[in-house]
């Protein structure tokens, strides 16, 4: 049984993180699909509300193969704590890769066992992020082809005309 850990912020799940979320489970028996707790980061949704939004996009996977939970502190202690085999990243383009790499090298010098898959998604999805979903949608922007119908309508009511940015 393969197991792996897909950290991230996801605020909120993209269409992006959703191929990434299936890509895995292509190569993983299981994905837990993980959401920081990240208390000095304002984000738009609370992790209840983006927890709920992966589940709510998820709901069609065997609940055996994917999980939807949070953690809190480092990465590599919540990895051995779900005693998974690896840590799923998606890796867009160039620009990702700096900071990728920086993870990748210091999540195994934490846990030495541990390796970072990274996973490209979609070349629709390639320019995607959820900052920018949420630059969009604060702006009255049409975010239909990014992120699933309820998300769109859950940062509409959230924007509700302000900039969230
Ligand atoms: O979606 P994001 O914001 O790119 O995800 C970043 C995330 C959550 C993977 C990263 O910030 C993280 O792992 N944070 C937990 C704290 C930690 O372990 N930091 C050391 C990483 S080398």
């Amino acid at each position: 049984m393969r197991t792996a850990v897909y950290p991230g912020t996801f605020d909120p799940v993209t269409n992006g993180h959703l191929d990434i979320i299936s890509r895995g489970l292509k190569l993983f028996d299981r994905v837990i699909v993980a959401v920081l707790v990240n208390r000095q980061k304002n984000t738009m949704f609370s992790v209840r509300e983006r927890m709920d939004m992966i589940s709510e996009a998820t709901k069609n996977t065997l609940p055996s193969r994917i999980e939807v939970t949070s953690f809190n502190g480092l990465l590599v202690n919540y990895v051995q704590e779900c005693g998974a085999d690896a840590i799923l990243r998606g890796i867009r383009a160039i620009s990702d890769f700096e900071y990728e790499f920086q993870m990748a090298l210091m999540n195994r010098k934490l846990l030495k066992q541990v390796d970072t898959v990274f996973m490209m998604p979609d070349e629709r999805f390639s320019y995607l992020s959820s900052k920018l979903v949420r630059e969009v949608a604060s702006f009255g922007g049409d975010v239909s082809a990014f992120v699933p119908g309820f998300v769109e309508d859950r940062l509409k009511a959230k924007c509700g005309g302000k900039s969230h940015v």
